[in-house]
C-alpha cells in the first residue's frame, strides 16, 4: 500500500517560493488592489441591477399572498379580486396561469381586506395610534454572527407584514446598505449630520450661556453649521422595496468615531449618546415609520452606543458555540460598564442641581442564536438556554443555504422567488426566519401594549 503523501506544508522548495513571491508590496500597490477589487464590485452589482441601475423586488404569487402574507383562502381572495375590479388584478405569465402581484399591490389589497373584511382576523398588523415608532438595534461587537442578516431580514419580515420600516446602516462597511441598494457618496448621506447637528445645537445653546457669563463662545465650523441645515427627510433614500426606507452608511461613516469625542472633548456637558434618538424625535421619524431597524458594526463605538441608546429593543445574535458565547458575555460586560459610565458621569451633576438622574432603559434585550445547527450545536444550546433564561429567544435560527446561495440581486430569504429552490429547503429556511420575526414581533407588540396602557392610565389621572 502506498504511505498517504506528506501534507502540503513539508517540502516547500525556499527557491521556487522565492520565485512564486513576487515583488514587494509598497502604499501603491494597496492602491492597485483596491482598483481591482471596486471594478469587480462594480460588475457583480451591474448584474443584478435594472437598466437604470436600481434594484427591483420579484413579484408575489397567489399561493404566496393567501399562505404568508393575507391569510385568507385562495378561492375567497379570488372572488374579491373579481368582485372588486378596482383592485390590483395581478399578471400571469401564462394565459391562465397563476397571478403575480407586486409588493405595493399587496399592500393594497391588504388594506382592502383590513378595511372590509372580517374583524376576527386582523389583516393589518397592530400599531397603536399616537404612539411614537419603536426602534431596534441589532448588536454584537463580534463580527460575522448575523446580525446584518437578522437585521435585514426583520426589516423585511415587518415590511411584508405590512410595518413601515426605515432601515439605518450604523456600520461603515455598509452591508445592510447594499442589500438595500443605497447610494452613498460620502458621510453626508450618512447618521454623520444628525450627530453634527445634534452637537451644533448644543454648542450654539452653550455659546448662548458662554455670552450671557461674558465668555468666548466656541467655534461653529463649517461642517456644523452645514449640518444644521440637514434634517432626516436629506438623508432618507427609498429602496425597492415600497414601504422600507434608508440611511446608508459607507466608509466615510467611520469618521465620526473620530469626530465625536473630539466634539465631546470641546462641549464636556454634550450629551453624545443622545443624538440620534433625540434627532430621530425631533424629525419626525417616529411619526413617519413603525419600526426603526439599526444596524450596528461590529465594535462598541460611538456609533454603536448612539444606536444602543436609541434602542427600544436590543437584539444580540451569536451562535452557538463556546466561543461566541463567551465573547457575548463579555459584550455584555462592555455595555454594563460602558452605559453605567455615563450614568455615573451625568447623575453627578443631576445630584448637585437637583434634576432627573439618567437611567438608561430598553423594553426588551435578548440574545438570539443564530446559524443554529441542530445535529452538531444541540448540546450548546441547551447550556446556553439554561445559563441565560428568558434572555436568550426560545426560537434559534437555522442555518440555511437560503442564505449562502443568495447572490448579488437577491438578498435573502424573502427576496428569493420560491421557485428557484427546493420545496422543502425554502419551506424549512423561510420557517426559521418567520419564527425569528414572529419571537421579534412578539416583543414589539408587547412593548406597544404596555406604553399604550401607561399612556391610558396617566390620561385617566
Ligand atoms: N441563518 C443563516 N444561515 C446561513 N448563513 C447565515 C445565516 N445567517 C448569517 N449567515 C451568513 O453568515 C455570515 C455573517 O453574517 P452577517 O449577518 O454578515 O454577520 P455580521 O453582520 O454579524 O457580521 C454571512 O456570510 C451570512 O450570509
Ligand atoms: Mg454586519
Amino acid at each position: 500500500m502506498d504511505r498517504d503523501p506528506l501534507p502540503p506544508y513539508f517540502g516547500i522548495d525556499p527557491d521556487s517560493a522565492a520565485q512564486a513571491l513576487g515583488t514587494p508590496t509598497d502604499t501603491g500597490g494597496f492602491d492597485a488592489i483596491a482598483r481591482a477589487c471596486a471594478a469587480g464590485r462594480s460588475d457583480l452589482a451591474g448584474r443584478g441591477l435594472q437598466e437604470d441601475g436600481r434594484r427591483s423586488l420579484r413579484l408575489f404569487s397567489t399561493w404566496e399572498i393567501t399562505r404568508y402574507l393575507i391569510p385568507v383562502a385562495q378561492a375567497h381572495f379570488r372572488r374579491v379580486l373579481k368582485a372588486n375590479p378596482a383592485l390590483p388584478q395581478g399578471r400571469s405569465e401564462t394565459a391562465g396561469g397563476a397571478k403575480w402581484f407586486t409588493l405595493d399591490e399587496v399592500l393594497r389589497l391588504r388594506a382592502h381586506f383590513g378595511a372590509e373584511g372580517s374583524k376576527a382576523k386582523n389583516y393589518l398588523p397592530y400599531r397603536p395610534a399616537g404612539l411614537p415608532a419603536k426602534v431596534v438595534a441589532v448588536a454584537n461587537f463580534k463580527g460575522g454572527v448575523g446580525k446584518t442578516s437578522t437585521a435585514a431580514h426583520l426589516a423585511m419580515s415587518a415590511a411584508l407584514d405590512g410595518y413601515r420600516v426605515l432601515v439605518i446602516d450604523l456600520d461603515s462597511q455598509g452591508s445592510m446598505t447594499s442589500i438595500f441598494g443605497g447610494r452613498v457618496e460620502d458621510e453626508w448621506r450618512t447618521v454623520f449630520p444628525m450627530l453634527a447637528r445634534h452637537y451644533a445645537a448644543y454648542l450654539r445653546a452653550e455659546n448662548q450661556r458662554r455670552a450671557d457669563r461674558g465668555e468666548t463662545p466656541l467655534p461653529l465650523d463649517d461642517t456644523l453649521t452645514e449640518a444644521l441645515k440637514l434634517d432626516a427627510a436629506a438623508l432618507i433614500q427609498k429602496t425597492h422595496w415600497p414601504n422600507i426606507d434608508l440611511i446608508g452608511a459607507q466608509l466615510n461613516l467611520y469618521w465620526a468615531e473620530f469626530q465625536v469625542p473630539v466634539w465631546r472633548m470641546q462641549a464636556r456637558g454634550w450629551p453624545l449618546w443622545d443624538a440620534l434618538s433625540d434627532r430621530l424625535a425631533a424629525d419626525g421619524v417616529l411619526e413617519d415609520y413603525d419600526i426603526v431597524v439599526l444596524d450596528t458594526p461590529p465594535a462598541l463605538g460611538y456609533l454603536t452606543i448612539n444606536g444602543l441608546a436609541a434602542a427600544d429593543i436590543l437584539l444580540v445574535p451569536l451562535g452557538a458555540s463556546f466561543l461566541e458565547f463567551d465573547s457575548t458575555g463579555r459584550f455584555f460586560d462592555m455595555l454594563a460598564t460602558t452605559f453605567r459610565s455615563i450614568e455615573e458621569g451625568e447623575n453627578l451633576a443631576a445630584r448637585a442641581l437637583g434634576r432627573e438622574e439618567l437611567a438608561f432603559q430598553w423594553d426588551a434585550v435578548r440574545t438570539v442564536v443564530t446559524r443554529y445547527d441542530p445535529v452538531q450545536q444541540a448540546e450548546m444550546a441547551a447550556l446556553m438556554q439554561s445559563y441565560l433564561g428568558d434572555v436568550l429567544c426560545p426560537h434559534r435560527q437555522g442555518f440555511t443555504a437560503l442564505i449562502g446561495q443568495a447572490g448579488e440581486q437577491v438578498q435573502g430569504i424573502y427576496e428569493a422567488d420560491y421557485r428557484d429552490f427546493n420545496r422543502e429547503t425554502y419551506a424549512r429556511g423561510r420557517e426559521t426566519f418567520d419564527a425569528t420575526y414572529a419571537a421579534f414581533k412578539a416583543l414589539l407588540v408587547g412593548a406597544w401594549r404596555r406604553d399604550e396602557r401607561a399612556a391610558a392610565a396617566e390620561a385617566a389621572q
